[in-house]
């Protein structure tokens, strides 16, 4: 288990207990979309695709993230959008019951911190529904700035691709 310095987040790979909590997790409007289903347990545990649960200081599980392929737009691949090889993509999603307190910062800096220390890279990619702004903002305030946009055709939604590139001294903080 790592825990980071940005904050008493722990995090550490999904286990299928946590992986069944996750599954279950319900978004109220507008946020249905960010749901999964009961069934998608078992996406969740396979190692390629790096998912980690994150736990608070109580040893509560308060969200996940996960690194790599799983957190691209499949419908974006062709665009050029994911051209740089350099930067790792992030995905992420609290607890609800956790959402629009202010804890995104903390969260997502954990996360972060884990990620650079876990996979090294140069920076780090996320895609984002345009519309929503709770997440863009939170974002933005961690130092992604959008490089890209992309309208999926079947559904008509807008997501923006934001990168954030390593500074020198992330790169420097020594593993603890
Ligand atoms: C995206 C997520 C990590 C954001 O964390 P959070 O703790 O809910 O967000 P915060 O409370 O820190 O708010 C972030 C910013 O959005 C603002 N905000 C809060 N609720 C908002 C809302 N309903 N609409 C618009 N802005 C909102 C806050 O004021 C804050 O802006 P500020 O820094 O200028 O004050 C979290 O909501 C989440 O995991 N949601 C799951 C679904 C989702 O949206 N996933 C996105 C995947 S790309």
């Amino acid at each position: 288990m790592t825990v980071t310095r940005a904050s008493r987040i722990s995090i550490q790979p999904v286990t299928p207990a946590d992986a069944a909590a996750i599954a279950c997790w319900r978004y109220s409007p507008p946020y249905e979309m960010y749901s999964f289903a009961p069934e998608d347990a078992d996406w969740l545990l396979r190692p390629e695709l790096h998912y980690h649960a994150a736990f608070d200081k109580h040893h509560e599980l308060i969200g996940y993230f996960c690194f790599g392929k799983d957190a691209r737009i499949p419908a974006a691949l062709e665009s050029g959008l994911y051209a740089d090889e350099r930067l790792l993509d992030i995905g992420l999603g609290m607890r609800p019951d956790r959402n629009g307190q202010g804890l995104g910062p903390a969260f997502l800096s954990a996360g972060l911190e884990f990620g650079q220390r876990t996979f090294s890279p140069d920076g780090f990619r996320l895609a984002v529904a345009a519309w929503n702004s709770r997440a863009v903002r939170l974002y933005e305030r961690t130092g992604f700035s959008a490089t890209g946009a992309f309208t999926v055709q079947e559904s008509g939604m807008s997501f923006l691709v934001m990168t954030r590139l390593t500074s020198r001294s992330d790169q420097a903080r020594p593993p603890h």
